[in-house]
């Protein structure tokens, strides 16, 4: 393969790496890959023949497997998640703004998701950039929220009466009694760029620390509808052999659930991260 060009997606977020072969990329590429991934914290290859084993050893390239608690795995691969919604199905995975794993200690530094069946139109995934939701926010909301901490959960969405085990798409998720929760600043400091970025999701944060829950709405509402402006994100168009790289820990993201009567299946890795400051 000839230079790798980094294509920016929009103004907001996210940039597609081209002229790459993910399944054996040389150290020199790794390295314009790293930086992509870091400038831009999404990034998108397309037109990629990638086997299971070679999504695992990609992802190795990054870091250790973080292997889902709660996704279905696909039965030959525990590394691999199963993003998957049926024809039947009326409810799809991570069809809201939300990052990877921040219920956890130590949040996933990223997700590799693979297409490996998609519908003839729509299954589309957005993307938004929290560096920049964060730089838009006023100096006075900046330093309100400096020495915040907020509180993370997840056994609303993955617990027993959560929201997945009480849809059509119960079958699949598993480890109900493993639910937790975590406490992040809600800004942190992005440890492979060094800078800031909104560490909050509307998926799993339930409320700041020290603050009631009522109290904790109001604001979390407030920056959940700023970070989710259109000119922070972008939409990322599946195709066969398409493949999407995010930062869990500089952006969110949302499965668009667009497809009734249709399959949908995508294979994640998650990469383990770590403490955040
Ligand atoms: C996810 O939320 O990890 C899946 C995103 C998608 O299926 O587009």
């Amino acid at each position: 393969m000839g230079a790798i060009e980094v294509r920016k997606m929009t103004g907001g977020c996210g940039a597609e790496v081209l002229g790459v072969d993910i399944a054996s990329p040389s150290n020199s590429d790794m390295e314009a890959i790293r930086a992509a991934y870091r400038d831009y914290g999404v990034i998108f290859f397309r037109d990629q023949k990638l086997t299971p084993e070679e999504h695992i050893a990609f992802a190795r390239r990054w870091g250790d497997i973080d292997i889902n608690k709660f996704f279905p795995a696909n039965g030959q691969y525990p590394e691999i998640a199963e993003v998957r919604k049926e024809k039947e199905q009326k409810v799809n995975i991570g069809g809201g703004w939300h990052t990877d794993h921040s219920y956890d200690a130590e949040p996933a530094m990223g997700s590799i998701l693979v297409a490996r069946e998609l519908p003839e139109e729509g299954g589309d995934t957005l993307f938004a950039d929290m560096y920049k939701a964060y730089e838009a926010l006023s100096d006075g909301l900046k330093k309100t929220l400096e020495g915040m901490r907020a509180v993370h959960s997840n056994a609303h969405v993955f617990g027993t009466a959560g929201a997945y085990k009480s849809s059509d798409q119960a079958g699949g998720f598993k480890g109900e009694s493993l639910t937790g929760e975590a406490v992040h600043p809600v800004v942190v400091t992005h440890p492979l760029s060094g800078r800031k970025a909104l560490y909050v999701n509307s998926a799993f944060t339930t409320h700041f620390e020290g603050w009631n829950w009522f109290e904790s709405k109001a604001l979390l509402d407030y920056l959940y509808a700023h970070a989710s402006r259109p000119e922070f994100t972008c939409r990322f168009q599946w195709r066969e052999g398409s493949v999407a790289f995010w930062d869990n820990r500089a952006t969110w993201h949302y499965a668009v659930n667009d497809y009734h009567g249709e399959k949908r299946l995508m294979h994640r890795i998650t990469i383990a991260g770590c403490p955040l400051q």
